[in-house]
């Protein structure tokens, strides 16, 4: 019997190869991992909420998701995620925001957007009237929208994006031009949700993220949806209650996983459940002179 075969097809063989196996192909994973965390330790100052780039691979994914749930064609999708990328005066004000506030010390300058980039090509592609984000945090989410209506109204179909949050303080991230296409709602998310009363195009949960409270906010909005309504989840990574609500509304459920590059949080993703096969247009461009 030779080598080869003897450790692959006997007891004492697999037995041999437990210490190749652990130290050649699982523990430079843990050590290259190990490396990132105290990369990370040092050189940012986030603790919860983890703001990374995604590897130029999970972009090309990411135009790609967008551009099947909303129906709109790749190319110009990259072309959306390519003009948040480059604009520099949201840049330039996300950071001023952040070494003006209190939370400079626990929070990193540089913007880095990760799947806000698909949130803001989504807004980009489909021109909402109503977007509905729950959880605003420092408002980076509610600031990549904005920014995304802001284009949407300089081409004519303008729409407003009502962010939720039970923390007052919350939303410092957000400035002129962009906070005038923006209404933040305080209070408990759901109570919000009830009382709203517009028709909602997309809806984003990104508050609580206890399973039964993402659940709520669905039941909350969705006498607020219309048929081709897009909702979205943050969750979806670690909740099938978006998948559960999409199953219950007649809408087709994907996800994205983020892959975040030069991090060691494994990334979080897009939940979407939408109307499979249907080019998601909420305003019409207007006519060219
Ligand atoms: C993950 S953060 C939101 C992140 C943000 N969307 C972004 O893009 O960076 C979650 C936010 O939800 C808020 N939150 C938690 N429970 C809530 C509730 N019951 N109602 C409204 N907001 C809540 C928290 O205060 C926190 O600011």
């Amino acid at each position: 019997m030779s080598l080869r075969s003897f450790l692959k097809y006997t007891a004492v063989g697999r037995i041999t190869m437990i210490p190749f196996r652990l130290g050649v192909l699982a523990l430079p994973y843990a050590l290259r991992q190990a490396g990132a965390m105290v990369r990370w330790a040092f050189a940012s100052k986030e603790y919860y909420n983890h703001t990374y780039h995604l590897t130029d691979l999970n972009l090309g994914y990411l135009a790609s998701y967008v551009s099947v749930i909303s129906g709109h064609d790749r190319r110009a999708v990259e072309g959306y995620i390519r003009e948040l990328s480059g604009n520099q005066a949201l840049r330039r004000a996300l950071e001023e925001r952040t070494l003006a506030s209190p939370d400079r010390h626990n929070c990193d300058v540089e913007p880095r957007y990760g799947r806000r980039l698909g949130w803001y090509a989504l807004i980009r592609a489909t021109r909402p009237r109503v977007v509905v984000e729950t959880g605003v945090d420092r408002g980076l989410g509610t600031a990549v929208i904005a920014a995304a209506l802001h284009r949407n109204a300089a081409e004519g179909a303008p729409g407003i994006v009502y962010a939720t949050d039970i923390v007052p303080e919350c939303g410092h991230l957000l400035a002129e031009p962009y906070k005038s296409h923006c209404r933040i709602l305080l209070g408990d998310s759901v109570e919000s949700l009830k009382q709203f009363k517009e028709p909602v195009d997309v809806f984003l949960h990104d508050s609580d993220h206890r399973p039964e409270y993402e659940w709520s906010e669905f039941l909350a909005i969705e006498p607020r949806l219309h048929p081709g309504s897009l909702v979205l989840s943050d969750n979806s990574q670690q909740s099938p209650k978006l998948l559960e609500f999409a199953e219950k509304t007649g809408r087709a459920f994907l996800y994205f996983q983020d892959a975040p590059r030069d991090h060691w949080w494994p990334g979080d993703g897009i939940g979407a459940a939408f109307a499979p096969g249907t080019r998601a247009l909420y305003q019409n461009p207007p006519p060219k002179a």
